[in-house]
């Protein structure tokens, strides 16, 4: 199995309307995000001030070289350290305050998907990839995160505080500080956008050789034991290393590409320092200004360029959030092929018969799997539908779950079409026993639990025993508390089916289906697990799809499925004695004694 990955998506523009969907799940806490912008204006006002500080102390040791006051000098010095620490505690104050909202609003969407994910149709879960998909949710989820760290706590605050410092320079000092200002910043700013979109692609290259290289060494590790069969342990390292050395070599373009961002921005804050400290240095020299305003000159902008060195980085991190955020909005977006009606009312359930009539059905519209079918399940009785593998049976139990909505004919439950029902109310009344049971990679009883998650401890052990599980629990070590793997994998078939038995035995259901529940079964538990199968299956109205013809021999009546048509019906005598497809299933199997 080679994993393949997803090609990161081109990030042209930028996405403004994720924004506004983003509005509604951060206005959770006014108060928060009021105190906490209250916060951010007032690091903003403290970090502005500061330089004036610094201009007083300057100015005040400048001017008083025989000046016994040393108290104005200190009180400024220790003013300077307050303003200093209240601009680090708001800036804290308001991280803090945020974060909650970020959390709150990632919680809710994280919650919404979750759901919308589960709501959606099993044919989308058939072609997706589980590994892409909670990739999508981790990224999205992860985006928000960065996004706002970014956008309130860096972008936002910087662009208060150029507008504060220009207009500051324009009113104390005239117009052409300000004029320097704003036009290095906005050099810096158009450079640094440029440069930054220019270098995506060997970001993106590091970042794809990055993941191939990881995905090479996942897979050969999954593969360990096909590696040591074929002895291709220096084969499986030299393509690993190929893959290195990809990385290796963008890697270094990577780096280059960011040496010329850096450089370019530090040519620009350097001339655009120098002509401001020029130009300071000749009013100071002409006795316009003091020298405490050229210290305080000097401290604006290195508080200012130090933020916007970050801005590269920040520019690509919101353009990646917001496309990724945007992913994962078009997932919620994505409609479910299977809804409720509108009045859609409950399933309200009398005796349990089932009817098939006329149905035509095709998962592709190329290629008919059921045609024309029609057969009933009277409640109360065992009907059992047989066929060779393909012919359709499993598709059946599909439709009776409403997985899929036939293209023709209609399926009732004493007189109620599936479709005029909810999915929840249907779904309640069924219970199966699946063709391949998938266990969740958890303990045993929480798994058998899975049935009726009410279930008490006693209800549980007695599903155990009447599925026939008790030997098989009471000889692991761990007992009912054994975890059994990933998908279930460290349990045979035979057992994951009997779990899969105990599962539905606690849901308790009116209707029970049955999709070749023993066929990973040997003949002496099969035995076993029939007689569980009717025990429960007694009083209840059950369809039993199945592949060994000998466990069905009982039952009321008997479907016979050929390509998706019913071929032949009646009970186990009838259909021998017509001598035809039955019967030749029958023979079959006797001669080959399974
Ligand atoms: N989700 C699907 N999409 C397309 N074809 C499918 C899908 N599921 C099953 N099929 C096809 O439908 C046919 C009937 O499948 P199924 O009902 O599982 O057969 P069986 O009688 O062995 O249970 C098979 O040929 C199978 O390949
Ligand atoms: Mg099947």
């Amino acid at each position: 199995m080679r994993r393949s990955h997803q090609p990161d998506q081109e990030v042209t523009t930028f996405n403004w309307h994720v924004i506004k969907m983003l509005v509604p799940y951060l206005l959770e806490f006014k108060l928060r995000i009021g105190l906490a912008l209250l916060c951010l204006i007032l690091t903003k006002i403290a970090s502005v001030y500061l330089p004036f500080i610094l201009k007083d102390i300057v100015d005040i040791l400048d001017t008083q070289q025989d000046n016994r006051i040393y108290l104005v000098p200190f009180a400024l010095v220790a003013a300077y350290g307050v303003v200093r620490l209240a601009i680090v505690l708001f800036a804290e104050i308001r991280d803090t305050l945020f974060g909650r909202v970020t959390e709150r609003a990632i919680r809710r969407i994280g919650l919404k998907v979750f759901k919308h994910l589960h709501q959606l149709d099993l044919d989308f879960h058939l072609n997706r990839q589980t590994g892409g998909l909670s990739r999508d949710i981790d990224r999205g989820t992860s985006g928000i995160s960065f996004l706002m760290r970014f956008m309130v706590f860096s972008v936002v605050p910087t662009l208060i505080e150029i507008v504060m410092v220009v207009s500051i320079l324009f009113v104390n000092y005239g117009i052409w500080f300000a004029v320097i200002t704003l036009a290095s910043i906005v050099f810096y700013v158009v450079y640094s956008v440029y440069a930054t979109n220019w270098r995506t692609k060997y970001i993106r290259a590091a970042n794809k050789a990055d993941s191939s290289s990881n995905t090479r060494a996942i897979d050969s590790l999954l593969n360990y034991e096909t590696v040591k069969y074929f002895t291709n342990e220096a084969y499986e390292a030299s393509a690993y290393d190929n893959q290195l050395a990809d990385w290796e070599k963008a890697k270094m373009q990577n780096r280059l590409s960011l040496f010329a961002l850096n450089g370019g921005q530090a040519v620009i804050i350097s001339m655009s320092m120098t002509a401001m400290l020029a130009l300071a240095a000749y009013e100071v020299t002409h006795e316009n200004m003091t020298l405490g305003d050229f210290v305080l000159i000097n401290a604006f902008m290195m508080q200012l360029f130090i933020p916007l060195g970050f801005l590269g980085f920040v520019y690509r991190e919101i353009k990646g959030s917001l496309a990724n955020i945007e992913q994962m909005f078009t997932l919620m977006a994505k409609k479910a092929k299977i809804e409720d009606a509108e009045n859609a009312t409950e399933l309200t359930l009398a005796k349990g018969d089932i009817s098939f009539q006329g149905i035509h059905f095709a998962y592709q519209e190329e290629r008919q799997i059921i045609k024309d079918l029609s057969f009933k399940v009277p409640a109360g009785h065992k009907v059992a539908v047989v066929g060779e593998s393909g012919s359709g049976k499993s598709t059946l139990v599909k439709l009776l779950f409403r997985f899929y909505d036939a293209q023709q004919g209609e399926i009732t439950i004493d007189g109620q079409k599936i479709n005029a029902v909810t999915q929840h109310s249907l779904r309640k009344n069924i219970g199966i026993v699946p063709q391949d049971t998938v266990l969740f990679n958890e303990s045993l009883f929480e798994n058998i639990r899975y049935g009726n998650t009410d279930a008490t401890q006693a209800e549980v052990n007695e599903a155990i025993k009447l599925a026939h599980l008790s030997a098989f629990v009471e000889s692991l070590p761990k007992g009912v508390e054994t975890v059994v793997g990933e998908r279930g994998l460290k349990l045979s078939g035979g057992e994951k089916q009997r779990v899969a038995i105990a599962r539905t035995i606690l849901k308790n259901p009116a209707i029970l289906v049955f999709d070749e529940a023993t066929s990973s079964l040997d003949s002496h538990s099969e035995q076993a697990i029939l007689k569980a199968i009717k025990e429960v299956a007694q009083n209840h109205t059950s369809l039993v799809i199945a592949h060994r013809l000998s466990t069905i021999i009982d039952a009321d009546n008997i479907i016979v499925l050929h390509q998706g048509e019913l071929v032949e019906q009646g009970n186990h005598k009838t259909l021998l004695s017509n001598e035809s497809y039955y019967y030749r299933m029958w023979m079959l199997q006797q001669n080959n004694t399974n």
